[in-house]
């Protein structure tokens, strides 16, 4: 998306020192000129308030933005790599009046003028990572409210970290490297669970790990993302296991799915956390263990006499994430 698009824009400064609050509203006009077309296609509302929002936008006086072309001038190759980046759509806003590059490296005038002295442009490469994410939560917070106070954020891995504007590896998202090898450059004690037997198939690429992770911060423990309802992220992609049903296995609901199945991979099929099913229902289903789970009775009666480690429990209670004909939850 946002293929091709020029880096154009209209400066809305002029050059230090002569007469910068006429040339601005000359250029200002100007924009307004050419912008006929692109507002005529605009919503109703935005026309008047084009030209005002252009000087609202920047804390700085417009003198010291010089706009993108100059920067090209003498960061060819930069600029020649952000044609296609997504941020040049902010070269469209406030009626083709917006800034690209001094958006996030603040007005350039100053550095400009000193032939490109490196401490007077702001570069966030050099600046702490609390510098570069209030930067660019400037513009995404409404996208990413959670961050700062995510784990990475406190561990001080910034936006920058994964992303990276001017040399991204990927097409989506600017990412440093496609996942899963960027999560896995710092979170290598994962990887084996991806290759054990049983995994979900995040390194054969048929789901991320931001599908269960937000990477930018949540409200659940160790960042995972949940349902609207606020059930388990699970369900998104296991539908059928949701519910509601007449007879829930009412566990899956206060323990949640992990109490029985590892998320990332296991030696046991179906992702189980232990290798003998019985031993897992028995964890509870066992008078030894009433004192956590009071209420989940010990089998009994005839159809577990001959009852061994053999049979399996789900042989006979197949439905056992609930079921709406059968309260031991059978077929
Ligand atoms: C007159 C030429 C010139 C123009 C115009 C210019 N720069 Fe630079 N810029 C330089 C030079 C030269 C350096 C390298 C300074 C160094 O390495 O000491 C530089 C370095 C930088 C750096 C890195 C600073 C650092 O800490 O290493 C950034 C970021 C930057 N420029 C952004 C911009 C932006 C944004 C614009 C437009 C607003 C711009 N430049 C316009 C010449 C220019
Ligand atoms: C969305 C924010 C953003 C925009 C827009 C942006 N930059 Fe940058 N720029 C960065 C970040 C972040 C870095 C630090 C290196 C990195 O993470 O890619 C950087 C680094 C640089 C550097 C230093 C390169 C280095 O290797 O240290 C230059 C020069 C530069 N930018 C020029 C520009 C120019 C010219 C434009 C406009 C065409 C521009 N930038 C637009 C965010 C931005
Ligand atoms: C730990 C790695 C990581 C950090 C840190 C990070 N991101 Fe991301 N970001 C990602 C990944 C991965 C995606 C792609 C998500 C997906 O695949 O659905 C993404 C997607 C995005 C997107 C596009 C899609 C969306 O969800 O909106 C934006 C915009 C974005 N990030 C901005 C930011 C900003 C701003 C920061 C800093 C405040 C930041 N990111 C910090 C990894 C990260
Ligand atoms: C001045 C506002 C502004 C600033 C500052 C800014 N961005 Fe953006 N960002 C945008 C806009 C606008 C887009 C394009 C959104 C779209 O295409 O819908 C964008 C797009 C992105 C995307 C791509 C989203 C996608 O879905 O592919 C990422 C990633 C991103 N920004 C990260 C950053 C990072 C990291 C920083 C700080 C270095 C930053 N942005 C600073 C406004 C900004
Ligand atoms: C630049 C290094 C880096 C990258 C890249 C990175 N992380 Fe992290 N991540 C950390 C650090 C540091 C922490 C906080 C310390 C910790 O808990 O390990 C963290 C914490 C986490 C946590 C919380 C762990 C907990 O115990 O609460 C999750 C989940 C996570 N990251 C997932 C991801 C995912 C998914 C990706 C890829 C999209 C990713 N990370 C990319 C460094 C990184
Ligand atoms: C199917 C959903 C899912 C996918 C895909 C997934 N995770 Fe997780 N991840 C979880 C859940 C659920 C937990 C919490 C486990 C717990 O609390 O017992 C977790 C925990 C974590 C933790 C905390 C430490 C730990 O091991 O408990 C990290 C770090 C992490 N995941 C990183 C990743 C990375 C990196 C990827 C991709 C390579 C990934 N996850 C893919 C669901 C997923
Ligand atoms: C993004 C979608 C998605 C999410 C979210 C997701 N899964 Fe999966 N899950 C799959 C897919 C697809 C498969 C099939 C795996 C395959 O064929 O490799 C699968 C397989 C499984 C299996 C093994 C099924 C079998 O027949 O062996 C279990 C168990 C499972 N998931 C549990 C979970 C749990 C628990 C969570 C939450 C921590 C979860 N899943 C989150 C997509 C997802
Ligand atoms: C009380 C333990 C327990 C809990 C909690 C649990 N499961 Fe299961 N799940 C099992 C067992 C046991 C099997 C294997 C059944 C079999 O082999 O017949 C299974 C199998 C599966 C399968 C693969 C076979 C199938 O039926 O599709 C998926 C997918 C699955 N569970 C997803 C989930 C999800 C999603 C959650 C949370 C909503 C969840 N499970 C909670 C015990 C549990
Ligand atoms: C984490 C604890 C836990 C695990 C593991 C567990 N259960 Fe349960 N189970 C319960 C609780 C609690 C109830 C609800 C009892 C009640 O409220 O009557 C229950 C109810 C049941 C019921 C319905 C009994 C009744 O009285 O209505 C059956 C059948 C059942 N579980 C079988 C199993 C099987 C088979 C497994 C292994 C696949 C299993 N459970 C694993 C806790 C657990
Ligand atoms: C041969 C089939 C079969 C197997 C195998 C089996 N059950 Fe049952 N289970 C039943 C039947 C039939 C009932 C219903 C008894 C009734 O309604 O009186 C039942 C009922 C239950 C109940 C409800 C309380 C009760 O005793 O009536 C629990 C709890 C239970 N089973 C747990 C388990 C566990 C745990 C395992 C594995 C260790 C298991 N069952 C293996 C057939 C089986």
């Amino acid at each position: 998306m946002h293929k091709d698009r020029p880096v154009t824009q209209f400066l809305i400064g002029a050059a230090p020192g002569r007469r910068p609050g006429l040339r601005a509203w000359m250029w200002l006009l100007g924009a307004v000129i050419l912008c006929v077309p692109v507002l005529a296609s605009a919503a109703p509302g935005d026309k008047p308030a084009a030209p005002q929002a252009a000087a609202q936008a920047q804390p700085a006086a417009p003198a010291d933005f010089v706009g993108a072309e100059t920067c090209a001038n003498c960061h060819e190759e930069v600029a020649k790599g952000f044609a296609n980046n997504p941020h040049t759509k902010l070269a469209l806003e406030h009626g083709n009046t917006g800034v690209t590059c001094e958006s996030c490296h603040g007005a350039g005038g100053a550095h400009v003028e000193a032939g490109g002295d490196a401490t007077k442009i702001f570069n966030p490469a050099k600046a702490s990572a609390k510098e570069v994410d209030s930067k660019c939560l400037g513009c995404h917070a409404g996208a990413h409210p959670n961050f700062l106070r995510s784990p990475h954020a406190k561990a001080n891995v910034s936006c920058t970290g994964c992303h990276s504007v001017h040399a991204s590896q990927t097409p989506e998202h600017l990412l440093k490297a496609s996942q899963p090898t960027l999560c896995y450059q710092c979170h290598n004690d994962v990887k084996p669970a991806f290759d054990m037997p049983f995994h979900h198939r995040v390194n054969e690429g048929l789901i991320k790990c931001a599908d269960c992770h937000d990477p930018h911060g949540t409200f659940q423990g160790k960042m995972l993302r949940s349902t609207a309802d606020q059930n388990a992220i699970c369900v998104t992609c296991h539908t059928e296991k949701a519910g509601p049903f007449v007879y829930e296995h009412p566990v899956i609901k206060t323990e949640g799915c992990t109490s029985c199945h590892t998320p990332h991979g296991s030696q046991n099929p179906r992702l189980l956390t232990v290798s003998n099913l019985n031993t897992l229902c028995l964890q509870c289903h066992s008078a030894i263990n009433a004192v956590a789970f009071p209420h989940a009775v010990s089998p009994s009666g005839p159809a577990h006499s001959q009852m061994s480690t053999e049979v399996a429990c789900t042989n006979c209670h197949t439905q056992i994430h609930g079921s709406n004909a059968s309260e031991v939850f059978f077929k």
